[in-house]
């Protein structure tokens, strides 16, 4: 077992839930998980902005209940892209855009903050401050644009997004959080500051197969049934059917994965620019892997995963939460 980070800078997790996102919040949010979450923020993206909300105050409140860290605040944001109208992804989350679980309404309150102000309030209060978008970067732009005072509080952005070797899952060249908002996007590669990312080029190995799903289900907790129903949903078999994929890639869980353990990722210093007017490559990463373009390598991306680590990482978190 490789050793967990004891590292415990503040992190601000910025989400479209979306059953990856929930499976990255479970993670993050797990008992003694040694992440200092500070805040929840939501954006539009594979549903809208009210369900995606709906959906992070649902599953923060679940973890909370089953022995999670509590009162952690959640925030609403931008309810679409900077430019474009907002895409979104029914067709892989379901019309609730949480296929696999008990949809209700959730008593954990939604704070009055809007997003962006409780990001840029956040990072003026506290140092070294991590943000870790797994949805489209409409809120993380919109706070760096609006108030650029904070790129110097930022330790690391640490995103789910892009794709160069796997190409693209919404278009054939764009990743779809960065296709929702490339205009977002490219004022977040561009900000001069650290970032990491996991693109579909790691996402596509970081898979979760039936016999991972079979050793979840025999934990036999509130938290593993919680899992195992979205592991076991239509939305486990989307990737599946379209892709050819050997399981289900549970996207973005390799950034809670990275804070936890990050020698469970290989990397490569790159630098990246995003398409964003074209109207066949919109969203398209362009990823200098070669320092052809001059510009500064100043990004992580993330080429390969130890898979059984990842897996375990996953296992040992759902497995903190109690069995009653
Ligand atoms: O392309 C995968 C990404 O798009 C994931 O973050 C998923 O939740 C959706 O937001
Ligand atoms: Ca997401």
């Amino acid at each position: 077992m490789t050793k967990r980070s004891t590292e415990t800078r503040p992190l601000i997790l910025d989400c479209d839930p979306g059953q990856d996102d929930a499976i990255s919040l479970m993670m993050a949010l797990s008992p003694n998980s040694n992440l200092d979450v500070r805040a929840i923020t939501v954006t539009a993206g594979n549903t809208s902005l009210d369900k995606c909300q709906r959906n992070a105050r649902l599953i923060a409140e679940i973890c909370a209940q089953h022995g999670g860290a509590k009162d952690v605040p959640i925030f609403a944001g931008c309810t679409a892209p900077l430019h474009y109208p907002l895409a979104t992804a029914e067709e892989v989350h379901g019309v609730e855009g949480l296929d696999g679980i008990e949809i209700y309404e959730p008593a954990l309150p939604l704070q009055d903050e809007h997003a962006v102000d409780a990001i840029i309030r956040l990072c003026r209060e506290l140092d070294e401050v991590v943000l870790v978008p797994t949805g489209p970067l409409t809120n993380i732009a919109t706070a760096l644009t609006r108030a650029p005072d904070i790129t110097s509080k930022i330790a690391e952005i640490v995103l789910m997004g892009g794709a160069r070797s796997e190409a693209g899952n919404i278009t054939p060249s764009a990743e779809f959080n960065i296709y929702v908002d490339p205009h977002a996007a490219a004022i977040v590669f561009n900000a001069d500051l650290p970032k990491t990312v996991f693109a579909l080029d790691v996402t596509h190995k970081a898979l979760i197969k039936d016999t991972h799903v079979d050793q979840i289900a025999v934990l036999n907790t509130p938290m593993s049934k919680i899992l195992t129903g979205m592991l076991r949903s239509d939305y486990a078999e989307y990737d599946r059917a379209k892709f050819g994929t050997a399981g289900t890639p549970i996207h973005d869980a390799c950034t809670t994965a990275y804070l936890l353990r990050p020698d469970v990722f290989t990397f490569r210093d790159v630098s990246v620019q995003v398409e964003a007017d074209s109207p066949i490559a919109r969203g398209h990463t362009s990823v200098d892997y070669w320092q052809m373009t001059g510009r500064e390598m100043d990004t992580k991306w993330a080429i390969d995963v130890d898979h059984e680590g990842f897996f375990d990482l996953m296992i040992d978190c759902i497995s903190r939460y109690p069995a009653t």
